[in-house]
Formats: structure tokens, sequence, C-alpha cells
């Protein structure tokens, strides 16, 4: 292959060029290159332009008319883009590039002022901003469906009792619905980070320009109110320079896959033959090309797998940051690959999370059987004697000792007769014996616990909070239709 070799002049492509002597090499060129990454912000890009383009003609510092073929150019463009008609052209760089030279092609020498008191520092940072606040958005609404997937799961195996584990040992019986609200809160808990995400990037940047401010009566507060922004930046410099909503959406993201990783091991786990509590629906399952047998759950495992990749994501740009001097530096540029592939791998995940969930059906009595097995109740026989007025602490030392004879007659509690309990303790009485799996679930009735009573009203309060939200993101998207 023939080494690529350097073009005596600069091109005229480049908006920069004209100090240039020499062009790009080739390869340079193509380490640089952001075109296919950022091509992505062009709703945001064109949005931005256009406020920024209508403040200058109202502020007088640009010609009216060149202002209106400004916008009329740009409207023409998003039609383009909007139609996959777009020309894009890779050597132009970035997405601001490529705008600025099809506007060219399309009004002539007006638009050349579009730049005016702009620099595409303080433009790509109001891009990804605007940008990151619909990104939260989709994470909001992407983790509401898997909330009501979870919830409706949880509201049809109401009854459904299985071990709690610690350790991953059997530790005492808890209703699956418990287990399943406690997903609903860690992802309650992401809501509520990328809300905040979502409040931190709510801040523009255009008008800051390269790094110091710009000469120009420019009007920063219409422009964030025309772009939704609720305010705009105080200090130019943190302004171009600042990354931290980025790493606060990443960091959510991170989060919240740590949750979704979690629920696919525990997926992987309970549909194993040892656990078979679960049995995976056969559109999310795949077989083996060797053992005609398998159901493997590969979701859940590449789920599990992924979260890797966004903490890879949350590690690159926060490296990117550290030790960068102010302002800007084309470091920040990786920026835009962190965030997006956190967010598709986020979404992603999410997506298939809440189509998967509500085809999962559980084996209920094996769960009910290893409910109580292996000893499972050992706290409530000992929450039994501190009812008759024993210590904790010495309850606890009498069942162990139950424990191990049990275990050493092979029995279990329910086959021990009243007279083998009375030689650990003249305690126990005939009411020991009617201790099951209802009676310890019913008994753990303190607010947050699994008693059927307390999940019930923690079904019933996750159902009015999440049709409240459903009603909210109606009613938001009737106003953005309508
Ligand atoms: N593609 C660049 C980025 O994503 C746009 C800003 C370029 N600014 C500059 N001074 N070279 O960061």
């Amino acid at each position: 292959m023939p080494r690529p070799s350097t073009p005596r002049r600069q091109r005229p492509t480049k908006t920069w060029g004209s100090r240039f002597r020499q062009a790009t090499h080739p390869l340079a060129e193509a380490y640089t290159l952001s075109l296919p990454i950022d091509r992505r912000l062009w709703r945001e890009e064109i949005a931005a332009s256009i406020a920024h383009a209508r403040m200058l003609g109202r502020q007088r510092i640009i010609p009216r008319a060149d202002a209106s073929a400004i916008v009329r150019g740009l409207r023409e463009i998003q039609r383009e883009m909007t139609d996959g008609r777009f020309p894009w052209r890779e050597e132009l760089e970035d997405v601001h590039t490529n705008v600025e030279a099809r506007l060219r092609e399309k009004i002539g020498a007006a638009a050349g002022r579009l730049h005016t008191a702009r620099s595409r520092n303080d433009q790509v940072a109001t891009d990804l901003r605007l940008y990151a606040k619909g990104a939260c958005d989709r994470a909001v609404a992407a983790v509401r469906a898997l909330q009501r997937a979870l919830l409706a799961l949880a509201e049809a195996n109401r009854q459904l009792a299985m071990p709690g584990y610690t350790h991953l040992q059997r530790a005492q019986p808890v209703l699956l619905a418990h287990h399943l609200l406690a997903y609903l809160e860690m992802l309650e808990r992401d809501i509520d980070r990328f809300a905040n995400a979502r409040r931190r990037a709510d801040v523009l940047p255009l008008g800051s320009g390269a790094l110091a401010g710009v000469p120009y009566p420019i009007d920063r507060e219409a422009v964030a109110h025309e772009l939704g922004f609720s305010r705009i930046s105080d200090n130019s410099i943190d302004a171009v320079s600042d990354r931290d909503f980025a790493v606060d959406f990443i960091a959510a993201a991170a989060l919240c896959m740590t949750h979704l990783s979690r629920l696919a091991e525990e997926m992987v786990l309970w549909s194993s033959a040892e656990f078979g509590f679960l049995r995976l629906p056969e559109a999310f399952a795949t077989g083996s090309s060797i053992m005609p047998q398998k159901r493997n759950p590969d979701v859940a495992e590449l789920a599990r797998a992924r979260t890797g990749r966004v903490y890879g994501q949350l590690l690159s740009i926060l490296t990117t940051l550290k030790a960068l001097p102010l302002a800007y530096n084309r470091d920040l540029q990786e920026d835009k690959r962190a965030f997006f592939e956190a967010e598709d791998t986020l979404l992603e995940t999410l997506a298939v999370f809440a189509a998967m969930v509500p085809e999962l059906r559980f084996d209920v009595e094996r769960a009910r059987r290893a409910a109580t097995a292996d000893y499972a109740l050992a706290t409530d026989l000992a929450d039994y004697l501190v009812r008759r007025g024993l210590p904790f602490r010495r309850a606890h030392e009498v069942v162990g000792r139950l424990v191990q004879y049990a275990e050493e007659r092979g029995k279990s509690f329910s086959q021990l007769t009243l007279a083998e309990y009375r030689r650990f303790s003249p305690l126990f009485s005939e009411e020991v014996t009617k201790l099951d799996l209802t009676s310890a679930l019913r008994a753990r009735d303190a607010p947050g616990g699994t008693a059927p009573r307390q999940v019930a009203a923690a079904l019933l309060r996750w159902r009015r909070r999440l049709a409240l939200t459903e009603g909210r993101a109606s009613a938001r998207r009737s106003r953005a239709t309508g």
C-alpha cells in the first residue's frame, strides 16, 4: 500500500486553513476526525445555530436580512438531515463545520456571519448539554418502563415465597414481590440521579466564545430561553471546559447498569437447575450448538458483561478530564464517544429487560419448598424463645444446638417432636410445632419488612407512584405533539 503523503497546500475546506501552508496529513486527519461520532448532535447543532442567528439579527450584530437567510438555510439543512439526504463530508471534521459549509452552499457569503460571537468551543458544549438533557429524559423513561414491568411481575406473583439469601446461603424466607420491589427502589434512586444530571446539564454555555467571552452585545438569556435552558453559565472559561454534566450522566448510567447486572446475575442463578426457581422465556434464551437440552440466559449474561463497558466509559471520561489545563483542549472531543456509548448500552439493556421481565415464569412449588428448607426458620425459633423471655443471644445458642441435633439425625424442624424441642429449652410448648412459612412471613411486619401486609401496602404505593408518573409522562407527550 502506498504511504499517504502530505499534500502541499491546505485544502480550502478547512474553516481555519488560511494560516496554514501545509495540508493536514491524511493520517492526522483520520485521527482527529470526529464526524462519525458527533453527527449524532445534528438536531442540537441546528437548533443552537438557529437560536444564535436569530439573536444576532435581533441585536443588530449582523444584518437582519442575513439572519433570516441563515435561519432559512438552516431549516433546509434540517430537512435534508431529517430525510437522510444531507451530504455529510468527512474532510470537514465535525458536525459544526459540515453544517456551516452546507449553509454556504445554500445561501452564499451571508453564511459566514453565523459564526460571529461564537466558537466551536461554546458551540459543542451547548450541543452536548442540550443532548444530555434529552438523554436524561430518555433514560428516565426507559427506567420507568422497567419499573412497571417489575411491578407487574411482583403483583402477578404476590403470594410467591422463596428463600432470601445472605452470602448466597439460604437465610430467611421472603416474598418474591418483596425481593423484586428492592429493584424498584434501586431504579428509583437511578431516576433521581438522572434528574440531577439533567438539572446540572441545564445551563447554556453559548456566548462564552472560545474561552474569554465575546465582544458583541449578545443576549444570552434570550438564546437560553429559546433553547429551553434554565440559565446561562456564569464563567466563560468554565463553560467551555466543563464536562461534569457528562460525567454525571455516565456515572448515573454506570450505577444503573450495576443494578441491572445484579438483577441479571439473579436471573442466571434462578434459572439454573441448582436453583430452578425461574423458567427463562424461550424468546430471551438461546440454545447450545452441542448440548440440545440447554436453555442459556445469554441476555442476562451480556447485560452483566456490558456493565463493564459503561464503567470503562466512566473511567475514560474521568481520565480525559484529569489534569487537563483550562480551558478547551481537543481531548474534550472524546467526551462524546464516552457519553454515547454509555447511553446506548444503558438504553439497550433497559429495553431488553423491560421486554423480558413480563415473560418470566416462576416455579412456585420449588421456591416455596426451598423457602423453609435448610432450617431457614431457625431465626423464627429463636424469636419464639425471645417472646417467652429469653435474651436473643441465649435463644440463638439454644437454636444453634437444636439445628446441630436435627442435622445429625437428618430431620427438619417440623419432623422434631415437642419432647425433642424441650430437651433444648423448657420454654418450647405445643405452639412451636405450628411455626411455618406463613407464620414466618407474617411475623416480619415492621415497616419495610416482607410480611404480606407490608408488601401489599408497598405494591399499592408503587402502583400509585408509577400511575402518577405515567400520567405526567403522557401529559408531557401530548404537550410536545400538540
Ligand atoms: N470536534 C470538536 C469537539 O468535539 C469541536 C470543537 C473544536 N474546537 C477546537 N478548538 N478545535 O470537541
